[in-house]
């Protein structure tokens, strides 16, 4: 089984409002159907015609996808992630928005690969999942379950949740990932960015020396640079990507931190092929 995040980096523009990056989305998406050809020995004229499956061959991949700019400008604005904020005027549509806005690309994701004739469930977690202070409380995997026994590809996304505390927060692909490898025990995860991988200072930036951390390690990881996001992000952004790589590094699973912006290389890291990113193993 193999767990992938696309980043919302990467398939929005995280500066605008709502901004789908649909040429790329697509690009990624073709790279991940042809991978799934490769391993079902598919024509190229078969991969055209005929629908695809997923849970074949012994192959599962479980998607998230984070929220971008369909999430975070409203979540931070409406201050989603400090739950409900009774001063807070407007919050209680801006939460119903930003559930609408990561549903629409949800559902703009869903039928990008369904026009590649791949199955796909969403589940929303504001549904299956719950929180307690910000923190991930809870989340009923039945579902995910049951769309691979459908052999259909299962997909999740950043989401408002509801917060046994603090009535709602947020949950971001990231945490997903974290709770769907207790649940599925995945060989390799593939958080799909807009950036090489975690670099040792921001890469942003106009003068910058920054490395890219090929490996990374507990110690790599503490003597980069932590905060290396430029727009609104209220879940952590390459920071969060990285501590959840070590821990999952600990548990034997294999991380990749890659550029999804690059042509090819996450159809690379879908094969477990070297390729210029961050790696936690
Ligand atoms: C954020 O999800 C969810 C909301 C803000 C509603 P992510 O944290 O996974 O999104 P990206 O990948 O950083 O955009």
């Amino acid at each position: 089984m193999i767990l992938v995040k696309f980043g919302g980096s990467v398939i929005t523009n995280k500066g605008k409002e709502c901004a789908f990056r649909s040429k790329t989305t697509k690009r990624l998406i073709k790279e991940l159907c042809n991978y799934y050809d490769e391993l079902t020995y598919r024509s190229e004229h078969e991969s055209e015609n005929t629908p695809r499956s997923n849970n074949q061959n012994g192959f599962k991949l479980i998607l998230v996808h984070g929220a971008g700019s369909f999430g975070h400008i409203l979540a931070k604005k409406f201050e989603l992630h400090q739950g409900y904020n009774a001063k807070k005027e407007g919050q209680i549509i801006g939460l119903s928005k930003v559930h609408r806005d990561v549903r629409d690309l949800d559902l703009r994701i869903m039928n990008m690969l369904l026009s590649f004739r791949m199955p796909v469930i969403s589940i929303p977690p504001m549904t299956v999942l719950r929180n307690k202070n910000n923190n991930f409380k809870f989340m009923d995997p039945d579902i995910f379950e049951k769309a691979l026994d459908m052999h259909c590809l299962p997909m999740t996304f950043g989401d408002v949740v509801p917060d046994e505390k603090l009535k709602f927060s947020i949950c971001s692909g990231d945490t997903l990932i974290q709770q769907l490898t207790k649940v599925f025990k995945p060989s390799r995860v593939i958080f799909v960015t807009d950036v090489d991988g975690l670099f040792t200072s921001n890469p942003h930036l106009k003068e910058t020396d920054a490395k890219l951390i090929s490996n990374l390690t507990e110690g790599s990881f503490n003597s980069a640079i932590t905060n290396q996001n430029i727009n609104p992000d209220v879940t952590g952004g390459i920071y969060q990507k990285s501590k959840i790589a070590i821990e999952l590094a600990k548990q034997g699973i294999v991380s990749y931190i890659i550029n999804g912006n690059v042509p090819g290389r996450f159809g690379s890291a879908l094969r477990g092929h070297d390729v210029v990113g961050t790696v936690a193993k």
